[in-house]
Formats: C-alpha cells, structure tokens, sequence
C-alpha cells in the first residue's frame, strides 16, 4: 500500500491539483521522512570560509566552526552536521558545516550558549584574512521536502525523522515535488522572477557586512548522490554514464543559470570532517531558483538532467531495482522571514 507523502496532520483541503498519473505505481521506491507531529519548523545552517586559491591555511577558520558544533551542552547540538568543500567558478576555495537542528528555538539556544553570536559579531572576524559566509534557512515544515532512495540512510534535515515513510505513491513523475509540499495543496508558491530581484544592503554600523535581503518563495535544493558502497559494475555504470552528465547540468545551472531563474548552483563534496578530504564519494548540488517553477522546468527539460532522470530508470530496471547508490534531495520553498543571508570579506 503506497503513502502519502503529506502526513495526514498537514492535510488540507486542496486548491491545487496533483499531477499524480490515474492508477500510478512508481518504477522503483522511493521514501520520506515523517518528523514528530509537534515539529513545526526545522532549520539548516550553512556557516563557512572563502579563501583565494591556494591560501596556505584553509582549515583554521573551519575548524573554529566545527567546534561550535561539538564543544557545547548536548541539548542544543545539531542533530546532525558535516562538512562540505567546493571551488568555485572563480577558483575560490570555499570550506562549510551544514548543520540541522529540529526548531529554529534550539537554533537560536544554540547561537547564544555556544557562545558562535558573539565570536560572529565580533569585529575581530572582519580582520581575518579569508572571507566568511553563513546562510540560516529555517522552513515551517509545510514548506520543506525531501525523498531518498533508500530507507536505511536518510541523510540531512531527514536525520531528524521520527521515522522513514513506507514507499511512497507522489515520487518519478515530472511535478511529484510540488505535490509533497504541503504547502502547496492551497498555494502555487509563486516566487519574486530574477528580473524583480533586489540588491543587497550593508548592515548598520558592521559597515563590512553585508545581509542579503530575503526574497518570497525563494525556492533551494540540496541534492545528493552518495556511490561510496556502490559495487566495481554499478560503480562504473554510476562514474561513466550519470556523474560526468551531472557535472555538465551543473555547470550549466553555474555558469547560464540565470537564463532558468537560478541564482547560484554548486556542485559540493562531502569532506572528512577531520582531515577535509574529499575521499568520501558522496557529492550534492546546492542551488538557489527564483521560484519553484524555474526548478521544475529546468529539471524537466534540461538535456542533462533528463538524460540523468531517465539514464536512472534503467539503472534501475537494470539492477532490479536493487541499487547501492543513494540519492536523496531537499528543497526550500521559504518565506522571506524564514531566510537569512550574511557575507563578508568575500570576492
Ligand atoms: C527528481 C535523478 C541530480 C533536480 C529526480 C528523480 C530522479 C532523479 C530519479 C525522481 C525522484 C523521485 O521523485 O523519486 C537524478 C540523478 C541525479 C540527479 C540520478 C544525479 C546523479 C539532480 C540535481 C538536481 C536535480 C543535482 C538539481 C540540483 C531534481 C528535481 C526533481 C528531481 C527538481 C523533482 C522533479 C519533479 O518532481 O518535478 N531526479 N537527479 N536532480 N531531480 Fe534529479
């Protein structure tokens, strides 16, 4: 028997059609994670460092983080956090934690008994020689989803879970994302177009920081491919068939995404958390849309990622649907007060 991807405690009356095919049975399984009914938001944090190419040191700054993360009371840890690295297509060097916690409360507890607000604003921060960045995003859980391929590993905002779903019925049709969102039962989650964007501004007397100004339904998506237990055959069928077409539909949302409402679009690897290597064999694409829909159409119609949707369907069928390469994605779907943006001594 197949589930619903919106739990029945977020269950509305619906404005908006599914896009769900008459009688659907998807070609493989596919879950999500039900969080406790009483969660009402969850946030990620993405806080790191921006060095030019070939800074000598680029660990000190995220080690300083990565204790922020450990060296504290356990009642406010992250449920969970890893490091992540990318250069990006200026050839800076850019080091992160993303870390989850389960209310934006704890987040908040966090920030002040770690004692990570203070050394923040402290103006000392602004004389390091590397830039720093720190993303907060903390959705009301109508407005977050995610599907993974397999149940045993949940990964991010997933860990939180009070339990991983049977397989689900809204999953491998074009539109089944907007269909588990709950917020979308009753609204189209139209976002502000690229054209209408505003500019950034400078933040009272911290004259060197800079906040960027929320948008509506500003739409992101973390999206993750872990082959580390795949197989020597369905390994090579991942690294020579999907991941160098993944890398081209990346870059293409990098370097032209603007023409498809997208901001910003990296290709992250999961690193060591200890010595930074990017030995794990686990990589997500992290990406910013101006609205929902731009995410859509760019995944529907982009030769790349269709080649990847449909390349994976045979993978699939081909192994029986018994695959040792996990996917998983997330996507934000945020209201303007539940996003923030600091960034300061960046190129
Ligand atoms: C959905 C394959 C990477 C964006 C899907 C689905 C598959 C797939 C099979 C259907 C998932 C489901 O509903 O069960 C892949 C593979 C990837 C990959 C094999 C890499 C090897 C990415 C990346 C992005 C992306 C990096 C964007 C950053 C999307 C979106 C959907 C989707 C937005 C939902 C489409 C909708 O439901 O309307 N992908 N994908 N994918 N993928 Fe990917």
């Amino acid at each position: 028997m197949l589930e619903s991807a919106i739990p029945e405690h977020l269950r509305k009356e619906r404005k908006c059609p599914v896009s769900t095919p008459p009688n659907y049975n998807p070609p493989f399984p596919g879950y999500c994670a039900r969080f406790p009914k009483k969660m009402e938001n969850l946030v990620l944090a993405i806080i790191g460092a921006q060095y030019p190419a070939g800074t000598d040191d680029n660990r000190t700054g995220i080690s300083t983080i990565k204790n922020f993360m450990t060296d504290i009371p356990e009642n406010v840890r992250p449920s969970s956090w890893e490091t992540a690295s990318v250069t990006d297509k200026r050839g800076f060097f850019n080091i992160a934690v993303f870390a989850y916690w389960p209310s934006t409360e704890i987040h908040k507890e966090w920030e002040v008994e770690s004692g990570f607000e203070a050394w923040w604003k402290s103006s000392d921060r602004e004389s390091e020689v590397h830039g720093w960045f720190k993303e907060v995003l903390c959705p009301s859980v109508d407005r977050f989803e995610t599907v993974f391929s397999n149940h045993e590993h949940p990964e991010g905002a997933a860990n939180m879970q009070e339990k991983i779903s049977g397989e689900m019925r809204e999953h491998a049709y074009w539109g089944s994302m907007r269909d588990r969102f709950a917020a979308a039962q009753d609204d189209k989650l139209v976002g502000e177009s690229w054209n209408t964007r505003g500019g950034t501004h400078k933040s009272g007397n911290e004259s060197k920081r800079v906040r960027v100004p929320g948008k509506k339904n500003l739409t992101i998506i973390r999206s993750g491919q872990d082959w580390s237990d795949t197989l020597p055959e369905e390994r090579k069928l991942y690294l020579e068939t999907m991941h160098p077409v993944l890398i081209s539909g990346m870059n293409f949302l990098r370097d032209s995404g603007q023409d498809v409402g997208c901001y910003s679009m990296n290709l992250w690897d999961v690193v060591d958390s200890k010595t930074h290597e990017a030995s794990l064999e686990r990589t997500f694409g992290l990406g910013y849309f101006d609205d929902l829909t731009s995410l859509e159409y760019w995944s529907k119609s982009h030769q790349t990622h269709i080649n990847i949707f449909g390349g994976f369907l045979m993978y699939a069928k081909k192994l029986d649907n018994v695959l040792s390469l996990r996917l998983f994605h997330e996507i934000y779907v945020l209201e303007q007060s539940q996003q923030s943006l600091e960034i300061f001594g960046l190129q």
